[in-house]
């Protein structure tokens, strides 16, 4: 079945939605990162920028920039089809090969993952440059809060950390055959592994999260709304969990406005993905 996938990195919500009524038809999925809204729930930083604008057509603040990653899967792989970027109304593609957006970007860099390494994109000037010097091919990448070092997760399922500024990775070794990986606030690190059950990697080692269903279907891990201090967000067959180091995990029950803020923004990216389509339709 074809489907439309709205991810929103970082963001809590998953929507996935039978393309038929509303899309054309197409040999493709789509995976949408949105980027610049760091913050899912009430902005709690001090800064207004990120805040849904309260219209029913559900636009997102025009000033931000949105990311929205394109890709095929051909024979269960991820192919890139691009890496755009939505700002003011204006869509550009950025990146030939790129998978992977950085979920967190302070200072208006945000970390893309490409076929051949790591680029930063600068979206006040609008500029991408090469990061460091690795020529890894990245499926994901995040970035900790508090340093400038990065996660990447590789083509073959392997977990490095990158320092001092793009020119070092080392091996994380506790990461066995990853599928996604995320960060929470504390800068502890999570993934998914090849059976769709996230680990910690604690100081001994990686620890299976408990209380979680055994067999889904699909599952996705992502840093969590700046209202949840600790643990990371955890959403599987719908359903989200928060996930914490201690490899406990509880259900997360969203209150009315919560769910209300979340239908605007995936109206607003959805809004935005459709540009990119219409926009790059031959
Ligand atoms: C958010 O913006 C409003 C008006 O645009 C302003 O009055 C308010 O002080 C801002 N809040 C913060 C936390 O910056
Ligand atoms: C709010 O965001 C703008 C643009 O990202 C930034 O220039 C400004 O410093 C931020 N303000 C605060 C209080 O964080
Ligand atoms: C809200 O929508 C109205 C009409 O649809 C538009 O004129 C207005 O600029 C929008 N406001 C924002 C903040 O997007
Ligand atoms: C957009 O954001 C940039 C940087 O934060 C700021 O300089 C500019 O004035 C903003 N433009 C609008 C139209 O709000
Ligand atoms: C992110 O890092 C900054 C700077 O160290 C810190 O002040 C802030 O509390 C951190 N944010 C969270 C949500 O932990
Ligand atoms: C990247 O640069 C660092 C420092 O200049 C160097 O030590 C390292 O060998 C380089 N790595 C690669 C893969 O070229
Ligand atoms: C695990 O951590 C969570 C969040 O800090 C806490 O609420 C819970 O009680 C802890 N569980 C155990 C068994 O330590
Ligand atoms: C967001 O903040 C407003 C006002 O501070 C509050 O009424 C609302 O409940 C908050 N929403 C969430 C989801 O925390
Ligand atoms: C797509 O393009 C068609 C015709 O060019 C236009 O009518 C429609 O509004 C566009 N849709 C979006 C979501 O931009």
């Amino acid at each position: 079945m074809r489907v439309l996938l709205v991810c929103l990195a970082g963001l809590l919500v998953c929507l996935q939605t039978a393309d038929s009524h509303s899309l054309p038809q197409k040999d493709y999925e789509t995976d949408s990162s949105k980027h610049d809204i760091t913050i899912p729930l009430n902005d709690t930083s001090g800064n207004n920028s990120s805040s849904v604008p309260d219209n029913s057509s559900g636009n997102l603040d025009s000033n931000i920039t949105t990311f929205i990653v394109r890709y095929v899967y051909r024979k269960d792989k991820k192919e890139s089809m691009g890496i755009y970027a939505h700002k003011n109304g204006k869509i550009k593609k950025i990146l030939e090969d790129g998978l992977a957006v950085s979920d967190w970007s302070p200072k208006s860099r945000t970390y893309l993952g490409n076929k051949d390494g790591i680029y930063v994109y600068d979206t006040e000037t609008e500029k991408l440059e090469k990061y460091g010097n690795l020529s890894d091919s990245i499926i994901e990448i995040v970035k900790e809060n508090r340093t400038d070092d990065l996660y990447i997760l590789t083509e073959d399922h392997v977990v490095y950390k990158v320092t001092e500024e793009g020119t070092k990775k080392i091996k994380v070794n506790e990461a066995e055959h990853a599928e996604k990986i995320a960060l929470d606030w504390d800068e502890n690190l999570y993934y998914i592994g090849a059976n769709n059950q996230p680990y910690i990697i604690a100081s001994d080692g990686a620890k299976k999260i408990e209380g979680l269903p055994a067999n889904p279907t699909s599952a996705s891990i992502s840093r969590p709304p700046i209202t949840i201090e600790h643990g990371a967000w955890f959403m599987c067959e719908k359903q989200p969990y928060i996930i914490y180091p201690n490899a406990t995990s509880e259900p997360y029950v969203f209150n009315d406005q919560e769910k209300l803020e979340y239908e605007k923004r995936n109206r607003a990216v959805e809004a935005i993905f459709l540009q990119v389509w219409n926009q790059t339709e031959e």
